[in-house]
């Protein structure tokens, strides 16, 4: 039985990780923190766990909870986690990190795009990349894993079937990409009122979002050349879900069948990804650790469509699966599969 900690308790992401470890036949949640001191239990944070768990949220160092477990889950803001995690690792603890602080290998390109600069540098280069899909064969061993942002799960599971098959452009690629607005977190923003957007659809972030150096190093690898995307975000006045609708250049001639099928071939045997001849809604996937994915053409421009949840396949689900390719588990291990 793995012990588990969790970092930033009172979040959305930290909700979801423990409605899953809940039901996680080789997980026990020993720790959950929070920055405030009244160690309210975790179902007066989130009534929906009422019943489920004999746990308090407290206001642990990551040391010292780095120290009651097995694996930590870092849910906590970008530059709060890589305060976090060089603590946690030395207490003894693997990581698995849901925010962008250690996805970057570059620490001038997170500073250009987070502006900040990394105080923990030197880890950037080894620490993993938690996209199972992509990288199963280098999770297993690692210490500290970086688990992907949301938007940027979709956009890589959509495209790099397509580039590692050289059948697209790498670059001139246009991402039309809409959030649900849980993926903005729990912590209150003006903007994330629901007198501020429900009715409303809105892009932002255009040119600048943070996904983008992402999802270009990740294809990048998986491609074999500098890939560029033009990402262009929405909030949707909705809960949770992320929908992708992606514009690539195609090279030379192939039939909506030819597409399909080499990402049949490139996801064949993952339990998470279901290419589907239908187009995919956020609602077939909500509450669950699957990517949709189909391709179409309109007229002679090919349009990739995904969707995901963005808690679950775009944060906490990944993150679980994770653990599991850490302790050898099977990494279906606590997911719903409906
Ligand atoms: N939401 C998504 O769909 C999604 C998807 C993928 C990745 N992520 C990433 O996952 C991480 C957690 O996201 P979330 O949506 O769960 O956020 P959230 O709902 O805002 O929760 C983050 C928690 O971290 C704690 N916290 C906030 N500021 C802190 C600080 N400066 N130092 C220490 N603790 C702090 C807060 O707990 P206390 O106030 O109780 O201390 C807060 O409840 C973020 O890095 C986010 O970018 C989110």
């Amino acid at each position: 039985m793995a012990r588990v900690a969790i970092l930033g308790a009172t979040g959305y992401t930290a909700l979801e990780l423990l409605k899953i470890l809940a039901r996680h036949p080789q997980a026990e949640v020993v720790a959950a923190t929070t920055r405030q001191d009244s160690r309210l239990h975790i179902s007066s944070i989130h009534p929906s766990l009422t019943g489920l768990f004999n746990l308090r949220c407290e206001n642990l160092s990551p040391e010292q909870a780095g120290k009651m477990c097995d694996i930590a889950f870092c849910c906590l803001p970008h530059t709060a986690s890589m305060e976090a995690v060089p603590q946690l690792l030395d207490a003894g603890c693997r990581v698995v990190d849901l925010s962008a602080d250690y996805r970057l290998k570059d620490p001038g390109v997170y500073e250009t795009w987070y502006e900040h600069v990394h105080t923990d540098p030197t880890r950037l280069s080894t620490t993993v990349y938690g996209l199972p899909e992509i990288y199963a064969d280098k999770i297993p061993a690692a210490e500290l894993v970086a688990n992907p942002g949301c938007y940027t799960s979709t956009s890589i599971l959509a495209l790099a079937p397509l580039l590692a098959a050289k059948v697209i452009e790498p670059t001139g690629i246009i991402i039309d990409a809409k959030s649900g607005i849980s993926g903005a977190g729990r912590t209150p923003k003006l903007s994330n009122l629901f007198s501020e957007c429900n009715e409303s659809v809105t892009a932002y972030s255009i040119g600048k979002h943070r996904h983008t150096p992402e999802i270009e190093q990740v294809l990048g690898d998986v491609g074999g050349s500098e890939v560029q995307v033009a990402f262009n975000p929405h909030l949707m006045p909705m809960d949770r879900g992320i929908f992708c609708s992606i514009y690539p250049r195609l090279i030379g001639q192939h039939t909506q069948a030819e597409l399909l099928s080499i990402f049949r071939s490139f996801y064949a045997g993952q339990p998470f990804i279901r290419v589907v001849d239908h187009i995919p809604t956020t609602k077939d996937v909500s509450y669950t650790n699957f990517c949709d994915i189909t391709v179409r053409f309109n007229r002679d421009q090919l349009v990739i469509f995904a969707a995901i949840d963005n808690l679950i396949k775009g944060a906490s689900g990944v993150a679980v699966q994770n653990m599991n390719l850490m302790l050898g588990l099977d990494q279906r291990m606590g997911m719903l599969s409906c």
